[in-house]
Parts: C-alpha cells; structure tokens; sequence
C-alpha cells in the first residue's frame, strides 16, 4: 500500500502494530522514517512531522497497523485525533463528526453510552473537568479488543455526552507486548496539588506473568504536559506495601486534605486475606507513610471468595463521607451475583472512617455497574462506571469492548442512609427526547432506537417485556416490593433483584443490550449489559403507575 498525504507542521503520527511487514514515510523518494520490520507482538510507533509537505507512506502489511491516529498538538483539543484506518486500497482518515458518523453506523454501539473508537476499554480513570471541559481517561489496550498492557485512553467533552477522542495519554513503563507479559498503568485519580495544579496518581503494575498473584504493583504520580495530551513526568512515590499485605495494592486516589492539611491516598488491598482499604499520608506527594487500615471487610467477604477491593472511592458527599468498593473474586451467597459495588457512609475525622452503620449498602442491583469513579464537580459529585463483568462478551470479532454508564450524580438519601445515583442533567438536555407513548397500558411498537421509560406512581405489580420479533430483550418487573431484571442471556441461576423503598417512581434507559434502571430516587439502582444484540421493536407494559416511554437520540 502506497498513499500520498499532506501533513502540516508539527503533526505526529502514533500507532501500533504487530506482524509481519515494514513501514515507510518517504519525502520526495527518500525514506525519512521507517520501521524496518515489525515484531510478532505489538509495539508502539510515533513520527513526528516537522515541516509541511507532502509524504508518501508505504507499507506492505496494512493489516498489521491495529490502531494509528494523527493529530496537531496545538490544535487537538479543539479538533480530537484523526483515525488512520489501513487497508490495501490506502488509508482512510476521519476527525471529529466523520468519527462520530462512522460509530453510529455501527447497528450494536450504544448511542448515549461512551464506548473506544476500537479496541478494549476497562475503567474510567482519571476523572476530571479542566476551564469548561470533562476529560474522562480510561483503562485501553490498543493491542487488541481483549485486556492487556494497560494504556490511559482520553476522550473530552462539553456536555458529558458527546465526546472528542484524544491521543493515548499514557503508556506502560516497559513493551509487555515483547516481554510475554501483561501489566502497565493501571487505575488512579485526577486531583489538585496544593498550588492547584492538575495531577494524577496511578498503579503501574510491573510486568506480571500470572494474572492472580506474585505481581508488584507501585504507585506513582504524574504530571500532565501543558495541553493535557501526554503525561511529561512520572515519579514512583510508593513501593513498599504494609505488613500483611500481598500483591494486589493499586488503584489510588489521592486528594488534598484541608483537614489534614496534607495529601491523603487510599488503594484497594487485602490485609491477612480480607479485602481492605489503606490509608497513607503525605506532605510533599513524595513521601509517603502508612496511616492504617481506612477500612477491612468482614470477614464473610474473604469466605465468600473476594481477593482484594478495587477501585476504592472516597469522597465527601454534603456533610458525611461515602466509601465505594468493588470486591474481586466475591460472589454474593444468595443471589449468586458477582461483580458488584458496596458503599458505607459514615465521618471521617483524624484519619478514621466510622461507618454510621456496618452494613454495606449494595450500590447497584445489575452485575455491570463496577470500577464506579467519582469526582467533584461544582456542586456535583458525577461518576462513571465500567458496564462489564468478566461472565459475558462481546460477539467475537467486535470493533471495541467496553462502555461506561450514562454520567450520574451522587447525593444521600433524606434520611442520610442511602447513596442515591441519578443520571447527570446533561442527559436530559443533550438527548432529544421524543414521546412515544403516554399513560398507556397495553402492547406497542417501538423505534429501532434507545429509549427511556418512566414509571411515576405506586410500582407494585408492574411489569416491561420489552422484545424483538418475539425475542425477549429485557424484562423489568416489582412483585412484593423486590424489583427484578432478565435479560435474554439469563438462564435463572443468578438474581437480579432489589427491594424497593418507596416503590413510587422508575426510570430505565436501554440503549442496545444496555440496561440502567433508577428507582426510589436513585436509591435504588441497576445496570446490565446484555450482548445478544436484541434491538426491541415492540413493549408491554402493565402498571398502574403513570407510564412515559421516549425515544432518546443524541442531538
Ligand atoms: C478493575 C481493575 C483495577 C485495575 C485495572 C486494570 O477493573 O482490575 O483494579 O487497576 O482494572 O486494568
């Protein structure tokens, strides 16, 4: 394959690929970058541009480039990364609407859910908004639609709805790709330095070659270059792991704390085998020493299979603190379900958590709501979540895997015992809204788009089967004061079910095989991500609430 191109000045061109083949950037006839031959495993590539011309890219395995992009420092936060899709017949680029346009076209990507352009995404990382924009990062492997060496992928946005894609932001310390081996930068937060500048915090696992023990994790923090593209600096800050604390030790999130008046890091750890949160301490984000335990989980969670937690979350929320943990490796007794997320609410104060109560609260009835990040936001205290759980897949040979939730907000129930989660308002404004039907009861058809269904009144005895041709795609019902969710991958081995409260009021989404239901305010709250991609055309509803179906569409 041979393309000629113009590139302005300034342009980098990043990409990765495995195979067999070589790759060429000639200007006029001579080579001035190439890569001679590539490996068998993936291997990052970067070419720098420095004056505007037109060039002439050669290679004779366009199949072996698995992601490439292009883009202008000084205008990639305007414009998002231009996508290289390479092929025998040359390559074809797309910017900003083109990429847009181009997902879309996809029959089986969710439309109001953030999912990569290609590739594999797990959790949403680095949260944060920088003058008037969201930057949201995520775990990205650019080697495959499968987890691997861990990559910061970027998207911003204006409205927490739609999206620009960006350059990856950062990379593994080493090609794990090469070495056989899996790890690289894994999970951390965006925070505020004590002068206000943006940093963030990170595991990076070093190259591991067992997937559940015997790896190191340390933690380490980074410094944004100027335009938020790359990482330009990184400083490992912590190494050592507490006595009776074994290899899983990642996730951190580090925050200034006014209380303190110094830099607080939690991460997600076992201690003597329970899964806990650690607490540590820090006046320069340099140094660090352990403050103890903020939280260990009883002793039933180890018992019931979990590891480690993951992706602990901590913030204050009005006037408490809430702790929200994944537990890996737990299955729920009752219920068989796994993957879920638990939150405490309680004070902090002098550096102990005390949970106003022992008992978790289950934060999401679905199994596809984990690796929930929050952040501070104005007023706001807005997350994400990762709408996976490793039971089930994408249908092979899909673009990308993974999406995260619609954005939702956090607030605490009247009584302060409850961490509700309802989505965010952008939502409703960015979403055109067109009614479908109104009070009705009975059998009707529905457009070959997502929806939202709106319940207001007593919920008791309701029930939505929503189906294609005959097919269920989901069913939502409350019997007895428990609601409960099937999708047509469930063979009955696992409930999904929550008691309601209140039972006066829901409101799910489902857009392609994702399901997000909110009831009692947000108290109650769950998520499913089904893959049999079964797009329904036709609803059921019996309720005697009042009942509002919509059609949503990005604007
Ligand atoms: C949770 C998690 C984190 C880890 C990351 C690795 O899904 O396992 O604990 O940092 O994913 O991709």
């Amino acid at each position: 394959m041979k393309q000629n191109l113009f590139l302005p000045s300034g342009y980098h061109l990043e990409f990765w690929a495995a195979g067999n083949g070589f790759f060429r950037i000639n200007i006029d006839g001579k080579t001035v970058w190439q890569v001679p031959s590539f490996a068998p495993q993936p291997e990052f590539f970067k070419y720098h541009h420095r004056e505007a011309c037109e060039v002439n890219i050669v290679t004779n395995a366009p199949e072996a480039v698995l992601w490439a992009y292009g883009y202008q420092p000084q205008t990639v936060n305007e414009t998002g990364i231009t996508v290289f899709e390479f092929s025998e017949e040359g390559i074809l680029r797309r910017t900003g609407a083109e990429i847009e346009d181009w997902l879309r076209s996809d029959p089986d990507r969710p439309a109001l859910h953030f999912s990569p352009i290609r590739h594999w995404m797990n959790d949403p990382v680095g949260l944060c908004m920088i003058g008037e924009r969201w930057h949201l990062f995520y775990q990205f492997h650019p080697g495959g639609s499968d987890w691997g060496p861990m990559h910061w992928g970027h998207a911003t946005s204006r409205d927490l709805c739609t999206w620009l894609h960006m350059p990856v932001f950062l990379h593994p310390e080493q090609n794990l790709w090469r070495l056989g081996a899996t790890g690289g930068a894994f999970s951390g937060n965006a925070f505020r330095d004590r002068d206000g500048s943006l940093m963030f915090s990170y595991t990076e696992r070093l190259p591991a070659y067992d997937l559940f023990k015997g790896y190191r994790e340390i933690q380490n923090i980074a410094r944004p270059d100027r335009r938020t593209i790359k990482v330009e600096s990184i400083v490992t800050v912590l190494e050592q792991r507490p006595a009776g604390v074994e290899h899983d030790f990642r996730d951190p999130k580090v925050w200034w704390d006014d209380a303190a008046n110094a830099y607080r890091m939690i991460l997600g750890a076992s201690i003597d085998g329970d899964p806990a949160v650690l607490l540590f301490g820090s006046g320069d984000l340099l140094e660090w020493q352990y403050l103890g335990p903020l939280y260990r989980a009883p002793v039933n969670f180890r018992e019931e299979g979990a590891r480690a937690v993951e992706c602990p979350d901590f913030f204050r929320l009005e006037d408490k603190w809430v702790l929200v943990m994944g537990f890996v490796g737990h299955i729920e007794p009752t219920t068989r379900r796994h993957n879920l997320l638990y939150a405490l609410i309680g004070e902090f104060t002098n550096d102990r958590f005390v949970p106003d109560t022992p008992e978790l609260q289950l934060l999401d009835f679905g199994t596809d709501y984990y690796a929930m990040q929050s952040f501070e936001a104005g007023e706001r205290q807005i997350a994400f979540a990762w709408l996976f759980n490793w039971e089930y897949r994408k249908p092979e040979g899909s673009a990308y895997s993974g999406e995260l939730s619609l954005p939702r907000v956090l607030s605490l129930s009247e009584d302060k015992k409850k961490l509700c989660m309802l989505p965010a308002i952008e939502v409703e404004e960015n979403y055109v809204a067109i009614p479908v039907a109104r009070d009705q009861r009975g059998d009707y058809r529905l457009p070959s788009a997502p929806i939202e269904i709106r319940l207001s009144g007593p919920l008791q005895g309701s029930k939505l089967v929503a189906t294609q041709g005959g097919e269920l795609a989901f069913e939502v019902s409350v019997a007895d004061g428990i609601l409960s969710v099937r999708l047509a991958q469930d063979d009955g081995s696992i409930d999904y079910v929550a008691q309601l409260c209140d039972a006066e009021d829901l409101c799910l989404f489902h857009d392609r095989g994702i399901v997000e239901i909110f009831a009692d305010g947000g108290a109650i709250c769950g998520t499913r991500r089904g893959y049999r991609n079964i797009n329904p055309d036709h609803l059921g509803i019996s309720a005697s609430a009042s009942v509002q179906v919509l059609e949503r569409q990005p604007k």
